[in-house]
């Protein structure tokens, strides 16, 4: 089936000191799960128009937000944008987190990992289950002023690598603290190194779910280009398109080895 796309308008914008929340009118999207993306026209260098993919942030009946950190030319574009103005996207698209029932759940991570992980956490707080959402950044003034909106909503506790804010360390660094607490469920979003370095102290501590959402480039978002490929851990080797078999994975689909392999080349 043929992804929506459509155009919406942008009806709010925030900006936190990390990363600009852009609020988009998106009835199309009102079925949004957590860990899926849209894939949003931004232009690019020297004039190239291409597509880029946004989590979703959080999400209301007619609208839906995401974080845009502004990293490059098509970023830098995107979050200039201003209320009134119109945004061409595609999706949702992929696949998203499970939620198991009645369960503890921990939430980790890394940078921009943020938004998809607190759209899950909002969507568990409307369930009733337990979540502890784990965010760590490399320096603590990178923060701005996000940390204190999330911590309204939920049980956020930080981390960064220069001890400003937060735990000096990691988001994996937290994660013991929040074991003792009884959860049965770990989610993680970030990039490579910290994943890898979350499923080696993870692996053997009882989850009983364990789901990773992998931060790629993408290109054409639907499976089509192969640019999003992500080793999978199945006998005969093989890959899977990040944006279409993921962005969320169980721990075990996936070849951790062939992923530290390809950092470390
Ligand atoms: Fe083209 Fe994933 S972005 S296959």
């Amino acid at each position: 089936m043929e992804p929506a796309r459509f155009e919406a308008i942008v009806v709010g914008k925030r900006f936190h000191g990390y990363a600009t929340e852009l609020l988009v009118e998106a009835p199309n999207a009102a079925g949004a799960v957590p860990g899926q993306f849209m894939h949003i026209k931004c232009d690019g260098r020297d004039g190239v128009i291409m597509r880029r993919p946004y989590s979703v942030f959080d999400a209301a009946e007619n609208t839906i937000s995401f974080l845009v950190k502004d990293v490059g030319r098509g970023s830098a574009w995107l979050s200039a944008r201003k209320t009134g103005d119109i945004l061409d996207l595609m999706g949702p698209l992929g696949r998203g987190f499970a939620v198991g029932d009645g369960q503890r759940s921990i939430l980790v991570a890394g940078g921009t990992g943020i938004a998809p992980l607190h759209f899950l956490a909002g969507c568990m707080k409307e369930r009733g289950l337990c979540a502890f959402l784990l965010w760590g950044m490399e320096g603590g003034d990178e923060y701005g002023e996000l940390p204190n909106i999330i911590a309204d909503r939920f049980d956020l506790r930080l981390s960064s690598m220069d001890g400003k804010r937060g735990i000096r360390g990691s988001a994996v660094d937290l994660l013991e603290a929040c074991r003792e607490e009884g959860c049965t469920a770990l989610y993680a979003c970030g990039p490579r190194p910290m994943l890898l370095s979350l499923t080696d102290r993870a692996r053997d501590m009882g989850f009983t779910l364990f789901q990773v959402s992998l931060e790629e480039r993408m290109a054409c978002g639907v499976g089509a280009c192969r640019g999003c490929v992500i080793p999978c851990s199945t006998p005969t080797g093989g890959y899977l398109s990040a944006c279409r078999d993921g962005p969320v994975f169980d721990e075990g689909e996936v070849d951790w080895r062939r992923i530290r392999e390809s950092i470390s080349a």
